[in-house]
């Protein structure tokens, strides 16, 4: 018999209500947010509004002037003085312009190299373990930490210090806000880490953008002029151009922008470390999750082992993302209103959000709706593409999401390659929001 979700929340006290709502995110989301979608795709809590449905979800995502991201603002920096990172922008010009300078520092086209990057990285790891691993610090965090030294050039850095400054920010932006229902003195510990963590990182910045400035500046000059010369020979005699080294902060300090793009020095380093605090935590938590659902079900570790042995990597691409639909990195974006917003208009399940309102996107349940997939409880990696929320929706999409695409089956696709792959110890989130503990055997 199907759990009736609703009865028990509508009985519940009001303090009560949202704890409810909460506890079945995290532990039965999907029965929950079916019940929802058939019964109150909006539902308004005490605490805050949820939406359920894919087009009330792709709705409110797309509409960032009223549905804010100024939840964002303490924990990125945004105060009246300072401008802090641009994820905590709402389409202004400060987003417009840092977003889309960064699309073009992350160009579409080194991912094939960055890939191969990260299977040299997850296969030496691998090799070094010797058949048993735990693999979450050593593999999952570690295999991103070493994408940011080498390929975005956050380097001169022990990698741990990069796992605990990503780390402290996503807690405090993604796990410490009204609700997720910390204790105070939970909320002031995740203030207080990120904040010495901020500091750490503004600190290391500072020195890592001095250091490769001078760095390109002498070496462009002394090589330059040389490097053109050799590749119009080069050019004329049809061979590859010899490039210098590059890394995407060295690419930023490289490329000139003129005074009226305001993006000077400091944006850099903000912009550099924003890649950094992107880019670990999330990559763990999805890799994590993904391999612990493909060994728990046999049949589906068949079909992943099976994709992971082929040259091409459709299969297994698909595989990993169609897995993400289950096990995504959160259920949920969160939005804040900005005025009052009739949701839903027209329908009979319209609802007016009141200003100041937070709402929880349901991204999950979005990705379960008819509407964007058919027969959604099946696993299907032949899925719609434009269908799928794990790198968010909109003006604040992912900017690493063609960098994660590649890297998270990357990841996933090595550990698969393993013969007598099996779970040692279950996967431990010791009461934190990421995967911490998770031990894997192998026949090495
Ligand atoms: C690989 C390196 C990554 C970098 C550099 C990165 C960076 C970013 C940035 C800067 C944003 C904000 C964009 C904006 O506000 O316009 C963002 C949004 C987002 N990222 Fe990533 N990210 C990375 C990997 C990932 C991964 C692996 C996942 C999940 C599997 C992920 C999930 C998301 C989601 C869901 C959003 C939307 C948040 C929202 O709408 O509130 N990211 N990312």
């Amino acid at each position: 018999m199907t759990k009736d979700y609703l009865k028990e929340y509508d009985a519940a006290t009001d303090s009560e209500k949202y704890p409810l709502v909460q506890k079945w995110m995290k532990t039965e989301p999907l029965p929950f947010f079916k019940q929802l979608r058939e019964q109150r795709p909006i539902l308004v809590t005490p605490e805050c509004t949820l939406l359920a449905l894919f087009t009330d979800v792709r709705d409110c995502l797309q509409m960032p002037k009223i549905f804010t991201v100024d939840l964002y603002k303490p924990k990125m920096g945004v105060t009246d003085t300072e401008e802090g990172y641009l994820m905590a922008h709402d389409d202004d010009a400060l987003h417009y312009r840092e977003k889309s300078i960064m699309q073009g520092m992350l160009n579409r086209d080194d991912i094939p190299k960055v890939r191969a990057g990260i299977a040299k990285s997850a296969k030496e790891i691998l090799k070094d373990a010797n058949g048993q691993l735990d693999i979450v610090d050593n593999y999952c965090r570690m295999v991103p930490a070493i994408m940011v030294q080498e390929y975005f050039g956050l380097d001169g850095i022990s990698p741990e210090k990069l796992l605990k400054w990503s780390f402290w920010n996503q807690y405090n932006t993604f796990h410490n806000q009204p609700f997720d229902l910390n204790s105070e003195e939970k909320y002031k510990r995740i203030v207080n880490e990120h904040d010495k963590c901020s500091k750490e990182l503004v600190d290391y910045m500072t020195v890592l953008i001095v250091r490769k400035l001078v760095t390109v500046k002498i070496k462009d000059r002394i090589f330059g002029m040389g490097i053109k010369v050799i590749n119009l020979l080069r050019f004329i005699a049809k061979q590859e151009p010899i490039v210098l080294k590059d890394d995407i902060v060295k690419r930023m300090l490289r490329t000139s922008f003129a005074q009226q793009v305001d993006f000077p020095l400091t944006r850099i380093g903000t912009n550099a470390g924003g890649l950094l605090i992107g880019a670990v935590e999330t990559t763990s938590q999805a890799v994590a999750q993904v391999i612990r659902m493909f060994i728990e079900d046999p049949a589906l570790l068949k079909q992943a082992k099976d994709a992971a042995s082929k040259e091409d990597n459709s299969q297994i691409d698909a595989l990993v993302w169609e897995a993400l639909r289950f096990v995504p990195i959160s259920p949920y974006m969160f939005r804040q209103a900005s005025c009052d917003y009739t949701i839903a208009k027209g329908t009979d399940r319209q609802t007016t959000i009141a200003k100041g309102t937070n709402v929880l996107t349901l991204t999950q349940s979005a990705m379960f709706d008819n509407y964007a997939n058919d027969n959604p409880d099946e696993f299907n990696p032949d899925r719609n593409w434009y269908h799928n929320f794990n790198y968010g929706f909109a003006s604040h999409d992912c900017l690493g999401k063609y960098v994660g695409m590649a890297m998270i089956p990357e990841m996933v696709k090595q550990i698969m390659c393993l013969t007598n792959l099996q779970a040692v110890s279950e996967m431990d989130y010791e009461d934190g929001p990421f995967p911490e503990k998770y031990k894997v055997s192998w026949d090495s």
